[in-house]
């Protein structure tokens, strides 16, 4: 099923190298008692809480952020609630991750291994993210601009030229 293709191939987002290493872990371990996964819905359902635990490190670290970024805590049991969607984060990291999972599998041919994951992703959250929860579009701050940048270029508001590069 196509959906479904999505959803295995959406595990590109997980950087290659993390997920990689969280497997060897895994075949050299014996299997733990796995944690139950109550609210998975971007994440192909195979995924284990230990496979689950490497991909929210990577996050945290893409983004340069706390688990508490994207996940609520429940008031009532002062614990946290990683289940809860209470978090407009939580939600906005589930579109980029299909975002991105969809560019690996249009423009990238990503490798998939015996579990259907993807052990090399060309675009990752580190890829736009570097360590940083909203990056700016700024070309300003990125130096100058070698010619204006049109919408043909950009586009609509996605790059703005520098002020003073204005045609
Ligand atoms: C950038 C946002 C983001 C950050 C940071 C993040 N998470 Fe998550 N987390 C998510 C999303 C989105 C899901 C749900 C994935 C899905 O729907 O397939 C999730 C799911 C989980 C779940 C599964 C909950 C369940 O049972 O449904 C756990 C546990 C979890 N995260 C733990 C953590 C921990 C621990 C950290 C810090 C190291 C962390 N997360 C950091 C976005 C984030
Ligand atoms: C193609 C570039 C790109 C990739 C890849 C990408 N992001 Fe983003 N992300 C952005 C941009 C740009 C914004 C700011 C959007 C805005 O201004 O509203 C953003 C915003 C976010 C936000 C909201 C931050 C806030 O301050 O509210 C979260 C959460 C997030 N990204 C998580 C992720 C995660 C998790 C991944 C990897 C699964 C990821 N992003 C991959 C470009 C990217």
């Amino acid at each position: 099923m196509y959906f479904n293709r999505k959803l295995t191939v959406a595990i590109a987002l997980i950087s290659g190298a993390v997920l990689l290493a969280s497997m060897t872990a895994i075949q050299q371990q014996p299997q733990q008692q796995e944690r139950k996964l109550v609210n998975i819905k971007v994440f192909p359902k195979s995924i284990t809480y230990r496979q689950l635990d490497h991909v929210m490190d990577g996050w945290a670290k893409a983004l340069g952020v706390k688990c508490t970024f994207c996940h609520a805590r429940n008031d009532e049991t002062k614990k946290m609630d990683f289940a809860s969607d209470a978090k407009p984060e939580k939600l906005m990291a589930r579109q980029m991750f299909l975002m991105a999972a969809k560019i690996n599998k249009k423009y990238f041919k990503a490798k998939k291994d015996s579990l259907g994951m993807i052990m090399e992703s060309s675009v990752n959250c580190n890829t736009c993210h570097h360590g940083v929860s909203h990056p700016e579009v700024s070309l300003a701050s990125n130096g100058p601009q070698k010619g204006p940048v049109g919408p043909g270029q950009g586009g609509p508001g996605v790059a703005q030229p520098a002020p003073d590069k204005k045609p």
